[in-house]
């Protein structure tokens, strides 16, 4: 090897040893009779220093020469720093160099390559080989890194079996749009890229392999945010032979051992909650509960009161946020312009002030007296010095906005810390979602989803009342995993299809491989998919996923470090059969 030791390795038991470390030149330091220089590789940082008088005069000269991100190996001694830099793990000592090879030199760099960088983002993606050099991004992948081993240790202990499933393939209906790639050798057709490994997991379960995981690229063609790549990883697991409670109990285990053994924690149990819960006190699926700021429903006082509004509207909600009653009136002309937003979209906001001296202060004084405002703190349990905040209208739309809200007032309160977590099992999905816009229903998780067996009668007579055996886990508000129980038996699989608007022939079809290898001696069975990629993001303490891909695309779905997507050569579209306008 060219080093003896490694740039983040030595400290001061290793003074007055000979060492070879090779690196990058992060930065040099010239003092004219002393240079410090920087070395820089995956495991830290070693000062090297040339001192006039001890270092040759043609070594001093070579050192000057070093420009930013030149590739060096230095040999030389081990000695104790004069003024030690407790930031790095080196910091006690520095390498007094004897000899310098120069094994790569480097043009400077489009930004600087330091913990602080002052590259923009489009300019770090595009150089992103060397964003990677930086130690912040580095340490996120070597938290992937870590992650992955360790979910594929706890998999493999609890006897799941790793299997690569295609990545040609058909689409299955996930929800999202699909990526799809022209066949050469059947002209005219497509394969698709899978949105998850779904119906080979299922068909896993049929061979009898009874526990399957992967750790698995999938690709959505969806709108892109920072939770949402075009090609993702998930960690994606099926089970025969289980109910619900084994899932929630096998996977309970994996975040806790994730959590432990890469972070030190102990999340404890993980509370459930079932989906009409969570949208009535969070008016979310995925409700962040790391804080309280729970909904209450003030119907019961808030109306018949002469409000118009409020009289008109189907629910009157409000949280409180506890000690705001203090806020200026320029701090609440900011909540409401903040609600009125249209990714908000309230059309207003109510608030009352339960001051200090027990008097209440509302911004509907009008058509309350102190005694109503005393009963909707009563409510909410709320106490002098706090703040109510009311929205009202439809259920859907007002419970959004309050959602939004409340996350924004967690915000602002810093209740939302990125270094607590809690997870939540989220229970009980509907599972069929009527659908406006095509006037249909659509499956809320996806068309394999059993219903809960006492709904199943439901199905056809009511059924958007029937309930999916689904779960979600939800961390810090963010779905890090979702799965269910699946339908194991043809003529359930088929009623399914059916409410979702599939004739026989197109079920048939479409899904005809599954159903048929239903009709095989299929085991009852159910899994799970988590998002890898957020599961990363959660546990860094970033909001981003990008940060932990090493080559991520852009909000519009491009890498702009190889260009891509990209033209062809009309040779080979012509070889596809494949003809643009
Ligand atoms: P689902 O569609 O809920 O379920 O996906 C599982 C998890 O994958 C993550 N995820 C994403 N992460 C990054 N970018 C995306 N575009 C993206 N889309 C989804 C989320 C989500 O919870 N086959 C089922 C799972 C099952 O039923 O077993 C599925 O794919 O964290």
């Amino acid at each position: 090897m060219l080093r003896t030791h490694t740039c983040g390795e030595l400290r001061v038991n290793h003074v007055n040893t000979e060492v070879t470390l090779c690196g990058w030149v992060q930065r040099t330091r010239n003092k004219g009779s002393v240079i410090w220089v920087d070395l820089r590789d995956r495991y830290g940082i070693t000062q090297l220093i040339f001192e006039e008088g001890s270092t040759t005069t043609e070594l001093m000269t070579q050192a000057t020469k070093l420009g930013r991100e030149f590739v060096v190996k230095a040999s030389g001694t081990v000695v104790e720093r004069l003024s030690k830099n407790d930031k790095i793990e080196t910091g006690d000592i520095e390498v007094k160099v004897s000899a310098l090879e120069v094994l790569n030199k480097s043009n400077v760099p489009p930004f600087t390559i330091e913990d602080d960088t002052d590259g923009g983002d489009e300019l770090r993606m595009k150089y992103r080989y060397l964003d990677l050099r930086r130690g912040p991004v580095r340490n996120n992948l070597q938290l992937r890194h870590r992650m992955m081993q360790e979910t594929r240790s706890y998999l493999d202990d609890q006897g799941f079996m790793e299997v690569e499933t295609p990545v040609l393939i058909k689409s299955t209906p996930e929800g999202a749009r699909d990526f799809v790639v022209p066949s050469r050798m059947n002209e005219g057709e497509f394969y698709a890229l899978p949105q998850s490994p779904q119906t080979f997991k299922q068909l896993l379960m049929v061979s009898g392999m009874d526990r399957y995981f992967q750790i698995v690229k999938c690709f959505r063609d969806e709108d892109l945010r920072a939770d949402r790549q075009p090609e993702f990883t998930q960690i994606d697991c099926e089970l025969s032979f289980i109910d619900r409670e084994d899932v929630l109990t096998i996977f309970e285990g994996m975040i806790k051992h994730l959590f432990m053994s890469l972070k030190g924690i102990e999340i404890g149990d993980i509370d459930r909650m079932s989906y009409d819960d969570a949208m009535r006190l969070y008016g979310s699926d995925k409700p962040d509960t790391r804080f309280d700021m729970q909904f209450v429903e003030l119907n019961g006082v808030a109306q018949g009161k002469g409000f118009n509004v409020f009289d008109a509207s189907e629910i009157v909600v409000g949280i409180c946020a506890k000690g705001c009653s203090n806020y200026t009136r320029k701090q609440l002309d900011a909540l409401t312009d903040y609600v009125k937003k249209p990714q908000v979209g309230a059309k207003g906001l109510v608030y009352v002030k339960c001051n200090e001296d027990g008097s209440f202060k509302s911004s509907v004084d009008k058509f309350y007296t102190q005694e109503d405002l005393k009963s909707w703190a009563e409510e909410m349990n709320a106490s002098a010095g706090d703040l109510l905040l009311v929205l009202s209208g439809d259920k859907d739309h007002t419970r959004k906005a309050m959602n939004e809200l409340r996350l924004h007032m967690g915000d602002a309160l810093n209740l939302r810390n990125k270094d607590e977590y809690k997870a939540l099992w989220v229970l009980d999905f509907p599972l069929l979602e009527w659908d406006e816009e095509t006037t249909r229903f659509h499956a809320m998780h996806h068309p394999f989803t059993s219903p809960v067996p006492q709904d199943l009668d439901k199905l056809e007579s009511a059924p958007g009342e029937v309930k999916a055996n689904a779960y979600d886990m939800v961390i810090n508000g963010v779905e890090a995993g979702g799965g269910s129980i699946r339908i194991h038996d043809r003529t359930i699989q088929q009623r399914m299809f059916k409410q979702l608007g599939f004739t026989d022939e197109e079920a048939q079809d479409q899904f005809g491989f599954l159903m048929d290898a239903f009709e095989y001696g299929a085991p009852p069975h159910g899994g799970i998919a988590f998002g890898f990629d957020r599961l990363c993001a959660l546990f860094g303490g970033s909001d981003s996923i990008r940060d932990f891909i090493a080559f991520p695309k852009n909000n519009s779905g491009r890498d702009v470090m190889i260009d891509s997507p990209s033209p062809v050569d009309r040779v080979q579209l012509d070889e596809l059969g494949i003809s643009l306008k």
